[in-house]
């Protein structure tokens, strides 16, 4: 497949940039698709011009993958408009762009559309019901996306961590390290989700040439954030890490005084969908978790 990766040098689009399009080792092996990375410097999505230029008729993909995305979610509670052109204006635009060239579309949201009120995991049934300007430009941008191009695939994803780029496994590991004080959310719930095993899932879907639609994709299970710290710190310690302490003691969110904009409590979802579609079900978060720590030093 020829595939366009929108957000190149973010940490899920560089990692399916490395997984999807790398040289192969062996003489006769095949790269599993022919891969055309795109980073901000050559496509911002806040200038339209850019993204049909490099979406254009003369080089056409069979699929483009935006990864791209204002993340910073207290910086969309601050910079609301520039929230609704990067997350909302400029994903529909690209699955217009998709519609006219015949390039099928995976955009990549979030678990903040959701409120965190439920205490089950959600599915793709959920009504979503935002809480921060970046959930809402999120939101949005699904709606916009689906609207222009129904057979477009919004992938729902949550807590992500991977070796292209720091996340808070990666935080709580190097504070450890120098300090016999760790502290993390105690009552904020969601699952962490390998880039490794998203790379695989979406090559998955793209496989299937599957129908278009809202799917999950997260690994198996959930947890607090001080869980997955101390789960992380664990693990670090297995693979001989001098962690000064393998214990991560419980903050409540309402004790931050950081954040700008209102984080849903519990996100965890229901992966069903996918699992009924490819038969591949995701592996629990603890075991990526242990996969990363072993493979990757820390940051
Ligand atoms: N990380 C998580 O825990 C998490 C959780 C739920 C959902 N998601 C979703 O997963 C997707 C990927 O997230 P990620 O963790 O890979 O985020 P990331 O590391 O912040 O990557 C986002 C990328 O988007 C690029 N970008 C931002 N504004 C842009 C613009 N105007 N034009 C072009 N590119 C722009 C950034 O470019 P620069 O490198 O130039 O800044 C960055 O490379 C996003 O849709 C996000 O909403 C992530």
């Amino acid at each position: 497949m020829k595939i366009a990766i929108l957000g190149a040098r973010g940490r899920l689009g560089a990692a399916l940039v490395r997984k999807w399009g790398s040289r192969p080792k062996k003489r006769g092996e095949k790269a599993p698709h022919t891969v055309r990375a795109f980073a901000r410097p050559e496509l911002d999505l806040l200038d339209p011009k850019t993204i049909d230029r490099c979406l254009g008729k003369k080089e056409p993909f069979d699929w483009v993958v935006n990864c791209a995305a204002q993340t910073n979610v207290d910086a969309c509670e601050r910079q609301p408009e520039q929230a609704r052109l990067v997350n909302t204006v400029a994903a529909r635009h690209i699955a217009e762009r998709c519609a006219r060239t015949g390039a099928r579309f995976i955009h990549i949201s979030t678990d903040y559309v959701f409120d965190g009120r439920q205490r089950v995991p959600y599915d793709e049934e959920a009504a979503p019901s935002p809480l921060s300007v970046y959930g809402q430009s999120k939101a949005d941008g699904e709606f916009g996306v689906l609207a222009a191009l129904p057979e477009a695939i919004v992938a729902r994803v949550s807590w992500v961590f991977g070796p292209e780029k720091a996340s808070f496994i990666d935080m709580l590991i190097s504070r450890a390290l120098g300090h016999a004080k760790v502290a993390a959310i105690a009552n904020k719930w969601s699952t962490p989700t390998y880039t490794e095993d998203l790379a695989d899932w979406l090559g998955a879907l793209v496989a299937a040439d599957a129908p278009g639609g809202v799917y999950h994709l997260c690994n198996a299970g959930g947890c607090s954030w001080r869980e997955y710290g101390e789960h992380a710190l664990h693990c670090a310690a297995d693979q001989g890490l001098p962690v000064k302490t393998k214990t991560v003691a419980p903050l409540e969110i309402e004790e931050l005084e950081g954040f700008v904009a209102e984080r849903p409590v519990y996100t965890v979802m229901s992966t069903a969908r996918f699992t009924n579609l490819t038969k591949i079900a995701p592996r629990p978060w603890e075991d990526a978790v242990r996969d990363y720590v072993r493979d990757y030093p820390p940051y």
